[in-house]
């Protein structure tokens, strides 16, 4: 056992979580955000008093009106060119870059807090693709994130599959020789392995002769909000509205309002200018009043987090999920969208098809005719219509559910007290 830590960090798009293995070999998972292992990967610049939340803390923030600025599913950024951007909180302008160091800063403070000692060794998990059919960009993502992690503080960094971690965590579970297909669903991407599982060599580090195949698929919890958005609160603020002439209002508001990393570009003065100029294209007023209000008062993130708490709602009871509006300020009638099993069906159909035809491509490459056992993970495992479509789509396989939020972290952790080789920098 080495007797330097190795903490494992699954960033994630929507929650992060941290575990180590320590010198005694034992599993700790760093209660990351109070005693709760996840922390929402989310910062929140508070505009009065100049000071940087995080996790749960700066949702809360936001969510209750405090002036500021969120940032939420920052990884959806890596590989993209708007890492080296600068973006304006408050009378300030800061590097996307940056504000990833600050989030690790504060990861590694609370997990050396919770240690009582520096850490300064990390493996950090990633998704099989970050970048769906671009290697370039999905190699810069990673080094980004490298750079990043090195630029916090940590002097030594390796990385491991996300789907291989959560892999490892099942193992410490199986009791006989089992094969696998790992699901890992996210906010941000699904990703897949067929592995063996063996308790016998689950101390090897070397396990490539057992990862039989792996994919993913950049598409997860934050493109299923994205979709819901879209077909039941947007249409209220005049998505596919038909203006003059059966025209179909422009829809790039829109999508930029429905997507958890581009909501800030809908604030900005051009985009408001832009939407503005849009009441020539509405019938009905009072929908592009309503979209004003939402712009002005910079509502996105609180429609999408309400339309996500009615995903969950509606995934864990199968019934009907009200999203209130009433922020939107057209009292004294009562404004919300519903977000109903139907609604999930029809939105989110060609999605998941597209997550489950990737599931079958992982089992098709194993070159195995089916696996023992089919192994749910990731926040988004939970959604019904995904698990159901799962269950058809591999009918002979037993489903076991897993750790949804803690296990790649876990994961990652027995990957690194095994781990020997490390980056000291990313160019
Ligand atoms: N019961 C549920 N039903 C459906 N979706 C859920 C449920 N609970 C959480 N989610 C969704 O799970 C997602 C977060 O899952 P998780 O924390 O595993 O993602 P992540 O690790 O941050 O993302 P990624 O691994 O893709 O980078 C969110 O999109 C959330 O809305
Ligand atoms: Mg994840």
């Amino acid at each position: 056992m080495p007797t330097e830590l190795t903490l494992g960090i699954d960033f994630g798009t929507s929650n992060s979580a941290a575990a180590l293995v320590d010198t005694q070999g034992r599993l700790q998972v760093i209660g990351l955000d109070g005693l709760r292992p996840e922390m929402p990967t989310a910062l929140f610049f508070a505009g009065e008093t100049h000071t940087v939340l995080y996790g749960s803390a700066a949702m809360e923030a936001y969510l209750s009106g405090t002036e500021g600025r969120l940032l939420r599913a920052l990884k959806s950024l890596l590989g993209s060119r708007l890492m080296d951007e600068y973006t304006a909180v408050g009378d300030k302008s800061i590097r996307f870059f940056d504000i990833v160091v600050l989030f690790f800063k504060e990861l590694k403070r609370r997990c050396e807090a919770h240690v009582g000692q520096s850490l300064t060794r990390a493996v950090m998990g990633r998704p099989v693709h970050f970048v769906d059919d671009d290697q370039e960009r999905d190699m810069l993502a990673e080094r980004t994130l490298g750079r990043a992690a090195l630029e916090a503080g940590f002097t030594e960094v390796a990385f491991q599959l996300e789907p291989i971690a959560a892999a490892l965590d099942f193992e410490q579970r199986v009791t006989a020789q089992t094969t696998a297909l790992v699901v890992d669903i996210g906010g941000g991407t699904s990703d897949f392995t067929v592995i063996r599982l063996d308790p016998v060599r689950s101390q090897t580090s070397d396990r490539s002769a057992d990862i039989l195949a792996t994919t993913g698929v950049h598409i997860g919890g934050t493109d299923f909000d994205r979709l819901l958005d879209l077909s039941t609160v947007m249409p209220l603020l005049g998505y596919r509205h038909l203006g003059k002439g059966s025209r179909p209002v422009p829809n790039s508001v829109f999508f930029e309002l429905s997507t958890w990393h581009l909501i800030h570009q809908s604030y900005s003065r051009r985009a408001l200018h832009f939407a503005k100029e849009l009441w020539t294209d509405f019938v009905d007023p009072s929908l592009h009043a309503r979209l004003m209000r939402a712009l002005q008062g910079q509502h996105g993130h609180r429609m999408l987090s309400g339309v996500e708490a009615a995903k969950i709602a509606c995934s864990v009871s199968g019934a009907d999920a009200r999203v209130n509006l009433d922020f939107l300020g057209d009292a004294p009638s009562v404004l919300c969208a519903t977000v109903s099993a139907d609604v999930m069906h029809s939105a989110l159909q060609a999605s998941l098809a597209q997550v489950v035809q990737c599931a079958q491509l992982c089992i098709e490459r194993s070159g195995l005719a089916a696996v023992d056992a089919v192994y749910l993970t990731g926040g988004s495992s939970a959604l019904r219509p995904l698990v159901a479509a799962l269950r058809l789509a591999m009918p002979q396989a037993r489903l076991v559910e897993g750790n949804r939020f803690g296990g790649v972290a876990a994961g990652l952790a027995y990957a690194g007290a095994l781990q020997t080789q490390f980056h000291h920098s990313f160019t």
